[in-house]
């Protein structure tokens, strides 16, 4: 019996926040046997070996102590050089905050621009933590939905530009989890544009900018549509591209007179990221390309497997993605996703996240990630096949 005197009564945002139902779906579903968890997502990839071992020998040669708090410099120039090359533009180390993971990263990044009571606007669906984090911070939340368009999740930049007037902070997340939506470089620039003459913050969360299915190296960046001095900062995360979730390794591109401001807060939490780590991410950084290419091949046709497999049951709605490596698709006639899901886990032995953890319009909507080799996807969509073909009677 779980003892709860000392928190009774308490009262503090910690309490008031949401747990993620996806974490709680998972935990009460540890060691069941034979599951298939398509919940998080994470690589099923191991990190690379030459990025553990530059690990390995940055810890033998005693590198385990304090480092600098923005960031070892050799990992910030790594970085600098990185976004330079990728995104075309002349981008210093000056700009880049070194951060353990990208969710810190999005903690940093709000911490140094949110007042209580400010109001910032944000997409749905949207991964859990990008409304949590700002409501754990005292913010008040304008949400605008994505919408299904001729098979796409697409936007209407106009309406949403309409909609986040008056917003302190926009925060945006191209490529998306859980929809794999992903802005276009003249929808990037239009929404740029009108952000800086209205004096907004913009937020950027790009940690899937480099799992992209069109045959381009990046999914468009604000970065390629703005001056260092504009209102943005860009998250980034060595998680998804690299396979390194567990690492918890992360960066900010800040403009350059915000970056002592998230110097000075990193100080009270992180102090620092782990310097064996940091030497990891510049290997990852200087020597992953061919792994994130081939990786990305190899999620396109896991991607290719599970859309063509769903789409072909007539509940089932499921757009394809152009990025990151989620399918969101939606069954019809189901009226609580989150039973559903529970359902799955002990009758298919299929871990789902259902769309309610992701804010979706109704209920019926589910998330897969299918960074999965082909043998487990079969079978995890064989296990599914009965609940999808009469989901009524599921
Ligand atoms: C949109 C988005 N942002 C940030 C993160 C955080 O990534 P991490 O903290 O592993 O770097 C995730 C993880 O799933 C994500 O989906």
């Amino acid at each position: 019996m779980t003892n709860k005197r000392a928190i009774e009564g308490l009262q503090s945002r910690a309490i008031d926040v949401a747990p993620s139902i996806t974490r709680v779906l998972a935990n009460d579903a540890m060691g069941l046997e034979g599951l298939i968890p398509l919940w998080f997502g994470e690589p099923n990839q191991p990190t690379p070996q030459f990025i553990c071992d530059a690990a390995a020998q940055s810890m033998a040669n005693g590198e385990t102590f304090y480092a600098e708090g923005l960031g070892r410099p050799y990992l910030r120039e790594a970085i600098a050089t990185y976004m330079s090359g990728l995104y075309g533009c002349e981008i210093g180390a000056e700009r880049i905050a070194v951060t353990v993971s990208g969710g810190n990263a999005l903690n940093l990044a709000f911490q140094s621009v949110l007042n209580e009571g400010d109001t910032v606007a944000t997409l749905t669906p949207a991964y859990p933590n990008l409304l949590g984090i700002p409501t754990m911070q005292g913010a008040r939340l304008i949400t605008h939905p994505l919408e299904v368009r001729n098979g796409k999740w697409s936007l209407d930049v106009e309406a949403f530009l309409a909609a986040v007037e008056g917003a302190k902070v926009v925060l945006l997340n191209s490529p998306s989890n859980p929809t794999g939506f992903m802005l276009s470089a003249a929808e990037v620039k239009r929404i740029m544009g009108v952000l800086r003459e209205r004096g907004t913050w913009l937020i950027s969360d790009e940690v899937y900018g480099r799992l992209v299915y069109d045959g381009s190296k990046a999914a468009p960046s604000f970065l390629e549509a703005s001056a260092p001095e504009d209102r943005l900062i860009v998250v980034n995360s060595f998680s998804k591209s690299w396979a390194m979730t567990g690492w918890r390794l992360g960066w900010l591109t800040l403009p350059p007179s915000l970056t002592p401001v998230v110097e000075k807060i990193a100080e009270f939490s992180i102090s620092c990221a782990p310097p064996y780590a940091q030497r990891a991410g510049v290997v990852a950084l200087g020597e992953g390309e061919d792994f994130v290419n081939h990786t990305n091949i190899l999620y396109r046709d896991a991607r290719d497997q599970v859309c063509n497999a769903l789409r072909a049951y007539e509940a089932v709605t499921c757009p394809v993605p152009d990025s990151a490596f989620y399918a969101f698709f939606h069954v019809a006639d189901v009226d609580d996703s989150v039973a559903v899901a529970r359902m799955l886990i002990e009758r298919a032995r299929v871990g789902l996240a259902p769309g309610d953890a992701f804010f979706a319009p109704e209920p019926g909507w589910f998330r897969l990630c299918f960074a999965q080799t082909p043998d487990q996807l079969t079978e995890a969509l064989d296990r599914l096949a009965p609940y999808l073909s009469s989901p009524a009677t599921a």
